[in-house]
């Protein structure tokens, strides 16, 4: 439509939303059907950060415009969570909180880049990463880590992809869409490269940090290489941890300037995230955390169970993540292959499609995130639901002719 802005060209709606609601579409029209597309966890907000909301809306706190990017409490409260849980030192003018991660990672790219100025990015990445890159004006770089690697790059990938038009790299550990989380030594050799190149600054997405297994060690890249401090916006919020995907709120650190630029952009398209939501994260900062732990329990037995289940399904081979709450197992098994109702699998859309008509699982194509042929399960879901979701993946591909 003529009407509708030239850049609305360059970029795509989001498939995990796209798969969700005709998940939702289905439900209604009265299918039984699983959905595996939504990435938030199924647990409620904890009931302390509840009753911090409620206290603040009865206190008058929640009627009013706030900072623009943060009360002062919560930006006390992130500087405090950087030092105790990263050992990252920020000052408050350092810290930036938005709408949610997304929006904190919008802004820093709107602040950023100019036309042809170029992101590397991991891939499978999030669905967002190349398309906010996009709409920002700048070109996604994508590097695949494929299965093989557990879906991570090296630090020769890395430096193969690095030009001097690179302005940033962005890195997600534990990632969404596959899980996995780089060790120390993997985010060494990545490290290493960067600090060779002093023009490429690092978006480090740390939003699933809390949600790692088998006592994995979590490391933030300005942690692991402090001279990558001066050049490094760390991401995190609440919403994957505190199960507050609904609160919108998301957080960031780094440089002085990059933040205040990305204050201006704000304060000129949303202004403050919701004061309710801020005291509600100042809470769940600030309060117990012990929920986390069992949580992560629970996680971590889903995510065990979805991939044995999985690798005894005819043409899937499911690597074990370290962390988030999702699985990404390659389909390349079933390419090629004809479903019960004689239609052909070429591609891993097609899987996805005739997975939902036929069985009602709803999961997401893998190359809507960069790496196909597979799909993405989230596994925050009901462990009843889930087992029973694999199980009709078994059937589906036992089917397969
Ligand atoms: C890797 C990653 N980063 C950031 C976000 C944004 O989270 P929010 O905007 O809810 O803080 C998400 C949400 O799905 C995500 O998966």
């Amino acid at each position: 439509m003529a009407f509708l802005a030239d850049s609305l060209k360059r970029i795509k709606p989001s498939a995990t939303i796209a798969v969700t609601d005709k998940a939702r579409a289905l439900k209604a029209a009265g299918r039984n059907v699983i959905g595996l597309g939504a990435g938030e966890p199924d647990f409620d907000t904890p009931d302390n950060i509840k009753q911090a909301a409620i206290r603040a809306i009865q206190d008058g706190r929640a009627a009013k415009y706030t900072n623009v990017d943060g009360i002062a409490e919560l930006k006390a409260a992130v500087v405090k969570k950087f030092k105790r849980e990263n050992g990252l030192d920020y000052k408050p003018s350092q810290i930036s909180i938005g709408t949610g991660g997304k929006q904190v990672l919008y802004n820093a790219l709107v602040a950023t880049l100019n036309p042809g100025d170029e992101v590397v990015i991991p891939a499978p990445y999030w669905v967002s990463y190349p398309e906010m890159v996009l709409l920002a004006g700048g070109e996604p770089v994508p590097v695949v880590g494929p299965m093989e690697r557990d879906y991570k790059i090296t630090g020769e990938q890395l430096d193969r992809a690095i030009t001097p038009k690179t302005k940033w790299l962005i890195f997600n550990s534990p990632s969404n869409p596959t899980g996995a989380a780089y060790t120390r030594n993997e985010l060494k050799s990545l490290t290493d490269v960067l600090v060779k190149h002093p023009h490429v600054h690092v978006l480090t997405d740390d939003m699933y940090e809390h949600l790692v297994y088998d006592d994995f060690t979590f490391f933030s890249p300005a942690q692991l290489e402090p001279r990558l401090y001066d050049r490094t916006l760390t991401l995190n919020g609440v919403s994957k941890a505190y199960c507050m995907t609904g609160w919108r709120i998301g957080y960031a650190a780094g440089p002085e300037p990059l933040i205040k630029a990305m204050a201006m952009i704000q304060s000129q398209s949303t202004s403050n995230p919701a004061a309710v939501s801020q005291w509600a994260a100042l809470e769940a900062l600030e309060g117990p955390q012990d929920f986390i732990a069992q949580h992560n329990k629970i996680f971590k037995e889903r995510r065990d169970l979805c991939v044995a289940m999985l690798n005894q399904a005819n043409g899937i081979k499911c690597p074990k993540p370290e962390g988030a709450f999702y699985v990404y197992p390659s389909c390349a098994g079933t390419i090629g292959k004809t479903t019960q109702s004689g239609k052909k699998i070429a591609t891993d859309e097609d899987f996805v499609t005739e997975l939902l008509e036929t069985e009602g699982v709803a999961v997401v194509q893998g190359t809507a995130f960069g790496l196909g042929p597979a799909f993405r399960i989230s596994y925050a879901t009901k462990t009843t639901d889930l087992e029973e979701a694999c199980r009709r993946i078994q059937r589906f591909c036992g089917n397969l002719r």
